[in-house]
């Protein structure tokens, strides 16, 4: 298993050392996406494709529960070994598991979670419409990508070697149309002018964005968060 194969799903001990950078890595990108959520202290929470366990960690200092999913066993193990304290406390549970298919009851969740993991899922509409099963009516699904689509020379070279597929704000949202979630909201960042593009209802507007967390990447690739509800 090779590099480019452990971005897909992280094996073995580079798969580890892999996901420990990206827990570093994706770090300004996650805070970014996170920053449109308003975790409740009463909401129970799914990170999907959860990776190195780091954004569980983050959403677990405010809400009642967080569960992690990840299909990669290494992910998984990782995962609990930062989450290590809050598994101990039963605020925090990681579960081996596919999207395709996950291992929760219907309407579980006030909030699922999707970072740097929907480029890797099969069918994306099909695994949005298992997202907004284990969601409650009314609960959040929050989507965040380093990218919007494919369409920049940065994303073109990254494409070239690992098998997956970047889909652009609107793609991502009419695969939520299609699944009838309401208040599709889409978050664009644009880090040279500090801007924020807000879409939604078919509306446009411009904010002011000073998150400044360190990071060259939103310089040069177009952040995304789209959230919406069941
Ligand atoms: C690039 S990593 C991102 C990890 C983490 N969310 C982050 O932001 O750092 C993608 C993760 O999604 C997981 N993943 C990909 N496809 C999946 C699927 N079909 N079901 C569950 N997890 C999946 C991979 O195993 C990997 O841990």
């Amino acid at each position: 298993m090779g590099f480019f194969d452990n971005m897909r799903k992280p094996q073995g001990k580079l798969g580890n050392i892999q996901l420990k950078s990206m827990n570093k890595e994706h770090t300004p990108v996650s805070l970014w996406g996170l920053k449109h959520l308003d975790i409740q202290p009463d909401d129970i929470i799914l990170d999907v494709g959860c990776g190195g366990g780091i954004n569980i960690n983050r959403m677990a200092e405010k809400a009642k529960k967080v569960y992690g999913v990840d299909y990669s066993i290494e992910s998984v193990n990782l995962s609990k070994e930062v989450n290590e304290k809050l598994i101990s406390e039963g605020k925090v549970e990681i579960y081996e598991g596919n999207v395709k298919s996950l291992p929760f009851e219907e309407n579980t969740f006030d909030i699922v979670t999707a970072f740097e993991t929907v480029y890797f899922w099969p069918d994306i509409e099909k695994c949005f419409g298992e997202v907004k099963r284990v969601l409650k009516p009314g609960g959040m699904f929050l989507i965040g990508m380093e990218t919007n689509g494919s369409d920049n020379w940065i994303m073109k070279f990254w494409n070239h070697f690992i098998d997956m597929e970047m889909h652009n704000d609107e793609e991502i949202t009419s695969f939520l149309e299609n699944n009838d979630y309401s208040q599709i909201t889409v978050y664009l960042r644009d880090g040279k002018n500090k801007k924020e593009i807000i879409k939604s209802n078919g509306s446009e507007k411009t904010v002011d964005d000073y998150y400044n967390h360190v990071s060259v990447s939103d310089r040069f690739v177009q952040w995304v968060t789209v959230t919406a509800r069941k």
